[in-house]
């Protein structure tokens, strides 16, 4: 692998395994009531064969079980990603990251549910949909991160009453008919981002959930039947390039959302490409 320059708006940042205390790799630390998102196009391993060496046994077994090839490059970029950004925050390499996963709905055996950090009060999230990733990391609290490709119209038509309110299925009907489908897309979004934050996922029904219409700023306004106490929820759309819609939710204290893209070259070196 060759050695990059450090990450400078769209210099080559460092090649894999780097990343260890002292070395500079240009990817921006976390500050104190940040929320950071990075986003980028999926790479399997057939064009950047250097990225599975990142990954654990166990992200390995997932990665090899996906039958579709664009299925196991979603999973590689996200987690070898994710492992890039949380190595700089945490002055290790990225191969020595240890995710934990946590689930609060069940005891089954086998790792599952919410990524975290063990010993760490840096938070992350995940998502992938179409050929996009999204990795959130937070110091301002548990962030969930929901990135989603616009739904065809007769697919959001099909999901709108399992995922959106009373109230909201009577706002998405109001809007123009072109613009309905990337409005439901960004409801889906919010409430992911809000479900993921608390680690619920989907085993809470994404209807309980009432969120501000899509052309009003991100705010989770309602939700059914919440009964333990819960921190504030501090929702953000934050942009994920055509096509797509993201958000991000943050639970505690107000916070800062910074965004990011990023990018693999076919030597597995990671830029960052200057902002337009
Ligand atoms: C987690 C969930 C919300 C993801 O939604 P999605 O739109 O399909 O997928 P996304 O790409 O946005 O997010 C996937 C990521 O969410 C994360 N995730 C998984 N469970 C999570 C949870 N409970 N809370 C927060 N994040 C979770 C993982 O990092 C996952 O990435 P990975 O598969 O690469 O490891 C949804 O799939 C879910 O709720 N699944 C669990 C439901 C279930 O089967 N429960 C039974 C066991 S308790």
């Amino acid at each position: 692998m060759n050695k990059g320059a450090p990450l400078d708006g769209g210099t080559p940042g460092r090649s894999l395994g780097e990343g260890q205390r002292g070395v500079s790799t240009g990817i921006p630390r976390v500050g104190a009531g940040e929320c950071h998102v990075w986003f980028a196009e999926a790479v399997g391993a057939v064009r950047v064969p250097g990225l599975l060496e990142l990954l654990d046994d166990r992200e390995l077994a997932r990665h090899d079980a996906f039958a579709r090839e664009q299925d196991r490059a979603l999973y590689l970029t996200a987690h070898a990603l994710a492992r890039e950004v949380v190595a700089e925050q945490l002055g290790m390499g990225p191969r020595e990251v240890r995710f934990v996963l946590e689930c609060r709905h069940c005891d089954r055996p086998e790792p599952h549910g919410k990524p975290g950090l063990a010993g760490s009060p840096l938070e992350l999230s995940l998502s992938h949909s179409g050929s996009r990733v999204a990795v959130a990391l937070s110091l301002a609290g548990p962030v969930g991160v929901d990135l989603e490709e616009i739904a065809a119209g007769d697919r959001a038509a099909e999901l709108a009453p399992a995922v959106l309110s009373t109230a909201e299925r009577a706002a998405l009907e109001r809007l123009p008919e072109a613009e309905r489908a990337a409005g439901f897309t960004r409801y889906w979004a919010r409430k992911e981002a809000v479900l993921k934050a608390t680690g619920d996922g989907l085993m809470v029904e994404p209807a309980r959930l009432t969120v501000s219409a899509p052309e009003e700023p991100a705010a989770l306004l309602a939700w059914d039947d919440r009964k333990e106490p819960h921190l504030p929820v501090r929702l953000q759309d934050v942009d994920p390039g055509t096509g797509y819609r993201a958000a991000v939710a943050v639970l505690g204290a107000e916070c800062t959302v910074v965004r990011h893209d990023a990018a693999y070259g076919g030597d597995g070196t990671l830029y960052r490409p200057r902002p337009q």
